[in-house]
Order: C-alpha cells, then sequence, then structure tokens
C-alpha cells in the first residue's frame, strides 16, 4: 500500500496551450542529435551517445561508482566547452571536491549545487541551462509540499515527474542517480521505470574492481549490450578487450575448466566457466550455480546423465562463471556440459580450445547465432581450437582449427584429451 501524498490539486491548463495534431511526416526528429559521454562503453549501452533531452536513471548499490561515472561524464562534457550542473543532494560540497580531485576534474563549466529541495534545483537548472544537469541522489531530494518523507514512492515520483518536465520542456539532458537493486528496494526502479526513458544499472563485487553497467529499459537503442569498466585509484577506466580481462586470471590445465565463447549485445566475449563435481553426502544433492541459470543447469545435468551416460544425480554441482558475467544465451550449454563432465571425470579440456554450442534435449549439439563473430574473437585472442557445432561456416578464418560435432559423446572426445 503506498500513501496518497499530493496535497494540492493539479491545476487545469490553459485551453490556448492545448496540443494539436500534427502530421507525423512532417515531425523532426531530435533524437539523432547524441553526445558522446566520453566513455565508449557508456555510449554503447546508450545506444551510441546521450540523446539530448533525455532522461536516464542510474541505479546500483552503494558504494559502486555511481557518483564517479557521472562526475567523470560531467567532466567530458565540461570539457567540450558545456555547461554542466551537478546537484549534490547527499554529499558535502567539500567530498564532492576531494573526489573531483582524483578524478583530475579542472574546469570552469562544472557547477555543483548542494540542495534537497526540488523547487530550487528546478530554478536553478533553468536558470543555468547546463547541457547536463546531474541528480545525486534522487532519494535524497523532496517537494516540501507532499507529506511524505524524502526516498518514500510518493516523493521520489513527484520530483522524477517534475525533472521529467523539465529535461522534455527546456532540453536538458538529466541523469538521476538512485541507490537501488534490482530486486526493488522501496521506491526501486519499478517506480520509475516507466517515468524514465532509460534504466542504467551499475553492479559488479565492490571486493573487485571490474564494473558491469547494463540497462533494462532504453528508449534509445538495445537492452542487450553491457559496458565493463575497472574501478582505479583515478576513477574509473573502460575495459577495451573483456576477453582478455576476463581471462587474465586463468590456470590452464585445471579440470572444470572451460572457455567459451558468449554474446554480450553486439559484442562477443570470451570467459571462463568452472564447474566442480563431487559425491554428495546428502539424499539431495546440491546444485549451486552464479552467473548462469538454475534451472538451465538442471536440464544439463540430467542431459549428461541420460544423453552422456555420465552419472550427475549422486554429485554435488558448483557452477562458476568468472568475473561476474550473466551468460542468459542457450550458446554456452555446450561449455558448462564440458565443464562438468570435465571435473566429473577429472580430466582437462585441451587448453587453447573454446567451446559453444547449444545442447538440446537428445543430447544433440545445435547451431548457434553470429558463429562468425565468436570465431574471430577467438582467433584474436589467440586461440587454436574451437569446438562447434556442425553449422555453416560463411567466412574461413585461418591459424584456427574448427571441431565440429553434433552430440556431447562426440565434444567430449574433441575437447578432452584421451
Ligand atoms: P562512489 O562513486 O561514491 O559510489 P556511489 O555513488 O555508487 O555510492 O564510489 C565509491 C567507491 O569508489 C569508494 O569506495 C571509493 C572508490 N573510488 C575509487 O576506488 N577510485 C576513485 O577514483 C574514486 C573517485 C572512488
Ligand atoms: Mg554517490
Amino acid at each position: 500500500m503506498v500513501e496518497e501524498t499530493r496535497t494540492k490539486k493539479r491545476q487545469a491548463r490553459d485551453k490556448t496551450e492545448y496540443a494539436l495534431p500534427q502530421k507525423l511526416s512532417e515531425l523532426k526528429s531530435d533524437s539523432a542529435i547524441r553526445t558522446k559521454t566520453g566513455f565508449v562503453e557508456l555510449d554503447r549501452v546508450l545506444g551510441g551517445g546521450m540523446v539530448k533531452g533525455s532522461l536516464t536513471l542510474i541505479g546500483g548499490d552503494p558504494g559502486i561508482g555511481k557518483s564517479t561515472l557521472i562526475m567523470q561524464v560531467g567532466n567530458y562534457i565540461a570539457s567540450q566547452g558545456e555547461l554542466v550542473l551537478y546537484v549534490s543532494a547527499e554529499e558535502s560540497p567539500e567530498q564532492l571536491k576531494l573526489r573531483a580531485q582524483r578524478l583530475g576534474v579542472n574546469t570552469d563549466n562544472f557547477y555543483v549545487l548542494p540542495e534537497v529541495e526540488l523547487e530550487n534545483i528546478l530554478a536553478r537548472a533553468e536558470e543555468l541551462n547546463p547541457a547536463l544537469l546531474v541528480i545525486d541522489s534522487i532519494q535524497t531530494i523532496y517537494k516540501p509540499e507532499l507529506a511524505s518523507a524524502p526516498g518514500s514512492v510518493g516523493q521520489v515520483r513527484e520530483c522524477t515527474a517534475d525533472l521529467l518536465r523539465l529535461a522534455k520542456g527546456k532540453k536538458v539532458t538529466t541523469f538521476i542517480v538512485g541507490h537501488m537493486t534490482k530486486f526493488g528496494a522501496i521506491a526501486g526502479p519499478k517506480t520509475l521505470e516507466h517515468i524514465v526513458d532509460t534504466v542504467l544499472y551499475f553492479e559488479g563485487d565492490r571486493f573487485q574492481q571490474y564494473r558491469i553497467l547494463r540497462t533494462t529499459k532504453n528508449r534509445f537503442g538495445s537492452t542487450n549490450e553491457i559496458g565493463i569498466f575497472e574501478m582505479t585509484e583515478i576513477g574509473l577506466q573502460e575495459v577495451n578487450n573483456p576477453s582478455q580481462f576476463f581471462l587474465s586470471g586463468r590456470e590452464k590445465a585445471i579440470a572444470g575448466s572451460v572457455v567459451i565463447a558468449t554474446l554480450q549485445g553486439s559484442r562477443p566475449i570470451l570467459i571462463e566457466v568452472q564447474a566442480l563435481a563431487t559425491p554428495t553426502f546428502y539424499s539431495i544433492p546440491q546444485r549451486v550455480c552464479s552467473g548462469f541459470d538454475f534451472r538451465r543447469l538442471a536440464m544439463l545435468l540430467c542431459i549428461i546423465e541420460r544423453r552422456g551416460g555420465i552419472p550427475t544425480a549422486n554429485h554435488d554441482v558448483f557452477l562458476n562463471v568468472v568475473g561476474g558475467l550473466k551468460i542468459e544465451e542457450p550458446a554456452a550449454d555446450l561449455g558448462v556440459v564440458l565443464a562438468v563432465i570435465s571435473s566429473i571425470r577429472n580430466q582437462v579440456v585441451l587448453p587453447d580450445t573454446v567451446v559453444v554450442g547449444e545442447v538440446g534435449l537428445g543430447g544433440e549439439i545445435r547451431s548457434v547465432s553470429q558463429i562468425n563473430y565468436r570465431i574471430k574473437e577467438a582467433v584474436r585472442i589467440g586461440f587454436r581450437q574451437m569446438v562447434i557445432p556442425n553449422q555453416k561456416i560463411t567466412e574461413k578464418e585461418p591459424g584456427i582449427e574448427l571441431l565440429t560435432c553434433r552430440s556431447i559423446q562426440e565434444a567430449q572426445e574433441l575437447a578432452m584429451a584421451k
């Protein structure tokens, strides 16, 4: 239940302001005006840069680096000669200054406004008319005429709606920071999703260096793209070569480790999947997954048992996608299957081998999309062999041997040393 917080009635508009029908053919499209953010990774996630007058919500756990990311974007915009207004409702100007020094922000076009009341924020933003307006964070600003507390659903929704009016009316590109997790704390993204144009999530392990930027809604681009960053001493840096980044700590001769070629949006990424299977001591074996769908693992384990003839029901199975990426596409199936078999048999998968393929319920290996991209990425990173489904390859790549397989038995024979 959400309390209705409005105290004033909305005023009826003047009839002369009413909109009239316009010809679609005569409309101008503004969405073509995009500004670069200074990060190729962020531009790609946004669909090719920031759209003028768009409203973007960036969510994520506290301490993940939202303020850092936005300040770096602001710095880039300001250094291009445009005005930036950073509304800090959470941190003091001194704290901002410390961060700015760390990030090397050194421009006269970057304005900071320590304010929590929305009315003043809107007034100052209209006055300054910045190219980029940042609200950090939406949970701490409020409208005093609403009865509810800052951060409540009513406040967050009303404030965002007013910011939307400013963004659309004055064509001010706006970023709103929100502390929220995908699993919807109060006033979470579900409340705001339909109001804003784009929802970004910044995630990653606070104890590790990399951060992943995803989008769950984007009116101006695809929601499949991800951006990968690394938190350093002097702010966020892009990871331009994710395959190399994710494979950097890998030991080659470990049973249960397989490198797969996965597509994240339009980009192929090589990543390591690790499985560990041990005989279980319980009546119900444990299955623990991270970065992979739990039900899909259960299905693949059944296929291994029934079609591959290797018992899995008496094993606890742990599966990990290294680096915190989430793999949703079925093209990762074969890699997972081989990782589990490799661990159960305690036999390593051949080094310098990449695996890709969907596994059907009959144990057959099915074709995957965009195989050429995946092969190219494997070649680029220096792999010599690739176990792939028996499907048509339009371009031949020199330097890599393609091993086609039709069943999990065949894949196993090709990928594991005798
Ligand atoms: P911050 O952007 O304040 O996170 P959020 O706004 O999402 O709460 O980032 C906080 C963390 O990032 C903090 O633990 C310090 C770290 N950090 C760096 O490691 N390097 C840097 O250059 C900066 C500015 C922060
Ligand atoms: Mg912050």
